[in-house]
């Protein structure tokens, strides 16, 4: 049985948020690969789409010499290749008249103050265009010099009665110490409601999605909690490995920062967190942060060993394509102890989630890419159909953050016949055929958050330093204590180390086959 959820005439709009504004977009690291490959790109189809306020302008801020015209190009041959609907020729002369470039030293406070010549111009012209959207993208080592020369020239000011705002793209930190240094930073220069500190996940419409599921409809939210849920799975899983000379930022990073300190625990405190007083940034954000909070720390080497695995992959295959190890790959060191695949087992010490694990696993060079969470409920009694208390027949809820975005129930169903035998089935809900469109790019909704001023699918200073103060515990005891657990390995496009499938059945727990 496979039943489409179908969509009734009910349908509702809510949202805290005012309308995105007209503005001047500033883009730090503009000849970035973040850049081309999301923002431009992300710009472009919310204009196709009809969504962008009017006007907004564009000035890409970077170290190379490039003229206007040199830079549309190279924007426009990426826009080609990854625009989500695709690249119209006769649209995008006009869109890219609003684009333009500022080449500037990141350390150099002349070159903000030519900047903000610039944008006066630009207001002048055209009150609407007082507002000012600084996007932070380039390497992280630039933030602080990028947030200094905005304060001294006097551009974090906002203009009038308009706004002047920063996003911040990740890494935020690599550790606590260097989080908390930079949130000092930001906080010197930008108010905090001023500031956007991007998660690209909570952008993802079935992250979004995870409220509404749990608290827009009734038959979920009761089972919601210790009582009923017998563990929680968070996965992704990633085809790529260091493509594109990643290697060199990845080898200092590590699937536990790169991957688990934001996105993924940020997905595992939106299925947490108790219901917000209301939609507002602050009501959501209060709630999230006492989730993260409330992560039973991993005290010593020992209790890291026991529940996080770190593994690398070795030389294997990917689609039938032979595929290097990890420390063969492109400025990854030979002898690297950086860990491309996590699993841990984490418990939330609250009364809703008591004695409930949360298993979370992250991998480069796995089967497949994708991400989802599933819930794992509680057996039925050993009576009836379950007198063997066979280890399979939970209900599942699977849901697929990427790709194939939807949800599934697994239920158990009598298979046709004279025989009693059963089944799982799924009912299953594809946003693909329930809707007919294909969801935003997670960047198209974030960047409109902050021209509206909303800050809900931001992460907040406190949410972003407690994340980081659970991971280091972790990271000390992998790279600082006299012990550390060792490094697993995976062949490529295998689903992880062993051990981290006998972390499971230790538990008589298994992994959700995806
Ligand atoms: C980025 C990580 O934040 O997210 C990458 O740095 C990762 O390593 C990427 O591949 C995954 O994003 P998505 O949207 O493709 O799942």
């Amino acid at each position: 049985m496979s039943e489409d959820l179908l969509v009734n005439p009910f349908r509702e709009t809510f949202s805290s948020r005012q309308s995105p504004e007209p503005c001047v977009i500033i883009i730090f690291g503009a000849t970035g690969d973040l850049t081309h490959r999301k923002l431009i790109p992300a710009i472009y189809n919310l204009s196709v789409d009809g969504d962008l306020p009017s006007p907004v302008k564009v000035i890409g801020f970077a170290r190379r010499d490039k003229s206007d015209e040199e830079f549309r190009d190279d924007l426009e041959k990426l826009n080609r290749k990854v625009s989500r609907q695709g690249h119209d020729d006769k649209l995008w002369p006009t869109f890219c008249q609003s684009i333009s470039y500022h080449r500037g030293e990141f350390q150099d406070l002349e070159d903000y103050k030519s900047l903000a010549r610039r944008l006066d111009e630009i207001a002048d012209e055209n009150q609407a265009l007082s507002n000012r959207l600084f996007y932070v993208a380039s390497a992280p080592e630039f933030f602080d010099e990028i947030l200094v020369g905005l304060k001294e020239s006097g551009l974090n000011e906002p203009r009038d009665d308009h706004w002047s705002r920063v996003v911040v793209e990740k890494p935020f930190g690599t550790d606590l110490p260097s989080a908390i240094h930079l949130n000092k930073m930001v906080a010197q220069t930008f108010a905090e409601k001023d500031t956007y500190r991007i998660d690209h996940y909570l952008g993802k419409e079935t992250a979004q999605n995870l409220m509404v599921l749990r608290f827009a409809n009734t038959i979920f939210e009761p089972l919601w909690n210790h009582q009923h849920v017998d563990s929680v799975q968070i996965t992704c899983s990633e085809h790529l490995g260091m493509e594109g000379g990643r290697g060199g930022y990845y080898d200092k990073a590590g699937a536990l920062r790169d991957m688990v300190q934001n996105h993924l625990l940020q997905l595992l405190s939106l299925v947490a967190m108790e219901p917000p007083t209301d939609l507002s940034a602050d009501g959501v954000r209060d709630e999230k942060v006492k989730v993260i909070r409330s992560l039973r720390p991993l005290k010593d080497a020992k209790a890291v060993a026991e529940n996080v695995i770190r593994a690398q992959y070795t030389a294997g295959s990917i689609d039938g394509n032979e595929v290097l190890g990890y420390r063969e790959e492109d400025r990854v060191d030979p002898n690297s102890q950086t860990e491309t695949y996590v699993a841990l087992r984490v418990h939330i010490d609250t009364w809703r989630w008591s004695g409930v694990p949360f298993y979370i696993r992250m991998g480069k060079r796995l089967p497949k890419k994708a991400t989802e969470i599933s819930i794992h409920f509680k057996k039925p009694p050993c009576v009836l159909f379950n007198r063997k208390g066979g280890s399979d027949n939970q209900n599942v809820l699977v849901i697929r953050i990427q790709p194939d975005e939807g949800h599934s129930l697994r239920i158990s169903s009598k298979v046709p016949g004279s025989a009693l035998r059963l089944e799982h089935v799924k009912m299953d809900f594809r946003y693909s055929t329930s809707f007919g469109k294909a969801s935003p790019e997670a960047y198209e909704r974030l960047l409109l958050d902050a021209m509206a001023g909303d800050a809900t699918l931001f992460a907040r200073r406190d949410e972003v330093e407690e994340a980081w103060r659970f991971i280091d515990a972790i990271e000390n005891a992998w790279h600082q204590s006299d012990n550390p657990p060792p490094m697993a390995e995976y062949p490529a496009g295998h689903w992880g180390p062993d051990e981290a499938d006998e972390m499971m059945r230790a538990d008589e727990r298994l992994w959700r086959r995806l």
